[in-house]
């Protein structure tokens, strides 16, 4: 005895067809149009699509920021994940300075342990490097499970590193496949920016944008491709938000480095109108990068059909506006980066992605799902709908639409990003490895089913 979903329209990233899926475990077991049902429990997907579970490659649940941590923790921030149709997350584990990695990992593991409503794995963010981090680079890779690391260009005296420290990175990651994902911003000009600021007494949250304009991106974009190409160690870019860092991206690319690129939905839907609000309000889009200008969007959408952008993610770090953002009230600079969103990608992407014919059913699937799995080490296990997979399966109406707000959304934060926005379609049934967690649009597990994933390795040559 099993589950059958019955007549959906499965999509992949390589196809679009009507089947039943047969889960039987964890798995699928079997996809077909005249599954055997008997003694097996049905859930009609009639009229609606069935997607692999989304996997959202850049959280920050319980993130400590100073004295202060994230707004969501596991427990929020997965079950509004798996609501939204995401049903795997890598969040980033930090190792803070004078930490070694095996401090940083366990550190997450106890946040994470017992809480997550969807499945997870770690990226590995390096703070502070030296030989005795170094040698522990092989255990992350071969015993951790942990295949990707994160470095920041940006931030400085906090999680920034030097050129010197991510060029030695770079070199061990490529040697124990290891993927490195960066925060690429010149975080040395920032500082000089904001100082201009803060002497032209420039410093409520609208000028935030100013002190992070897009050549600060494609310059750090730029010395990592080319670091890149020195090391031969894959890179990816995360949140890449304009024009400026697409067309470094691409010119890499173009020349056969090895480097892949993230977006979100935030650069793909808003544009830099929200920081015209001269008040405190406009805190809620302190984030890094800025939102950037209208023209932008058109660049990434086309980025994303094209190749050049490999995968979208959230960036999911929310920050309450009373009493977090808030303790940058006077200086903007002080407002903890950030905003939520891990809930409303699919909802996003569709509405304003397939619904606007920006992106394909297939291709919607590739960068939400696919992608991911094969540049994290899960596929085929995740990202498709193949027997034998995980049997994480989204049953998407496109019927029903939510109207995004603060006043509903799963998140545990006091405002939207998006609020009022509509959403087409809705993640109405879930499963995690064949156990149904979204019914109806509504959580229907008891306790928090996610499980640890322990990723492969990145592939020596291409993906
Ligand atoms: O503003 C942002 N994006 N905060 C989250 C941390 C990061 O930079 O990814
Ligand atoms: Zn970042
Ligand atoms: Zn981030
Ligand atoms: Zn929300």
């Amino acid at each position: 005895m099993g589950t059958i979903l019955r007549g959906g329209t499965i999509v992949t990233d390589a196809d679009c067809y009507a089947a039943d899926i047969r889960i039987g475990g964890e798995q699928i077991a079997a996809i077909g149009s005249n599954l055997d049902q008997t003694g097996d429990d049905v859930v009609a997907a009639e009229g609606c699509y069935i997607f692999p579970g989304g996997i959202d490659a850049h959280t920050h649940f319980d993130l400590p920021v100073g004295n202060i941590a994230t707004a969501d923790d596991f427990a929020s921030g997965s079950r509004a994940a798996i609501l939204g149709g995401t049903t795997t997350v890598i969040d980033y584990a930090t190792q803070f300075k004078g930490e070694t990695l095996r401090q940083g990992l366990d550190n997450w593991h106890r946040r994470a342990a017992g809480k997550s409503y969807c499945d997870y794995g770690f990226h590995m963010a390096i703070s502070d490097w030296n030989d005795k981090i170094a040698r522990e680079m092989s255990w992350l890779s071969d015993e951790a499970g942990v295949t990707s690391v994160k470095l920041y260009m940006a931030y400085k005296n906090a999680m920034q590193l030097d050129d010197s420290a991510l060029f030695q990175v770079l070199e061990h990651c490529r040697e124990y496949g290891i993927l490195t994902c960066v925060h690429c911003e010149n975080g040395d000009i920032i500082e000089n920016l904001i100082r201009q600021l803060r002497q032209a007494g420039k410093l409520a949250p609208c000028f935030h944008p100013l002190s992070r304009p897009p050549q600060v991106e494609q310059e750090a974009v730029n010395r990592l491709t080319v670091m890149a190409e020195m090391t031969g160690a894959p890179v990816l870019v995360v949140h890449l938000s304009c024009r400026e860092s697409l067309e470094t991206v691409a010119a890499a690319k173009a020349r056969g480095t090895r480097v892949f690129a993230e977006t979100c939905p935030q650069y793909l839907v808003l544009d830099d109108s929200v920081y015209q609000d001269a008040g405190f309000d406009c805190a809620k889009y302190v984030i890094s990068p800025p939102i950037r200008a209208k023209a932008n969007q058109e660049h990434l959408w086309k980025g994303l059909r094209t190749g050049i952008l490999d995968i979208v993610a959230t960036d999911h770090c929310s920050f309450n506006l009373q009493g977090q953002k808030e303790l940058g009230r006077d200086d903007f600079s002080k407002i903890p980066n950030g905003a939520p969103g891990v809930e409303h990608r699919l909802g996003l992407l569709y509405t304003y992605g397939v619904k606007a014919r920006k992106l394909s059913l297939t291709q919607f699937v590739d960068k939400l799902a696919t992608q991911p799995a094969k540049l994290f080490g899960l596929y085929p296990q995740k990202g498709t709908i193949a027997p034998g997979s995980d049997a994480d399966l989204v049953v998407w109406d496109e019927r029903r639409q939510v109207t995004i707000s603060a006043s509903s959304h799963a998140h545990n934060v006091d405002y939207s990003p998006y609020e009022g926005m509509t959403q087409q379609g809705q993640a109405v049934h879930v499963f995690l490895r064949g156990r149904q967690v979204v019914k109806d649009g509504k959580i229907c597990t008891g306790n928090p089913q996610g499980q640890y994933l322990f990723r492969k390795p990145f592939p020596q040559k291409g993906v």
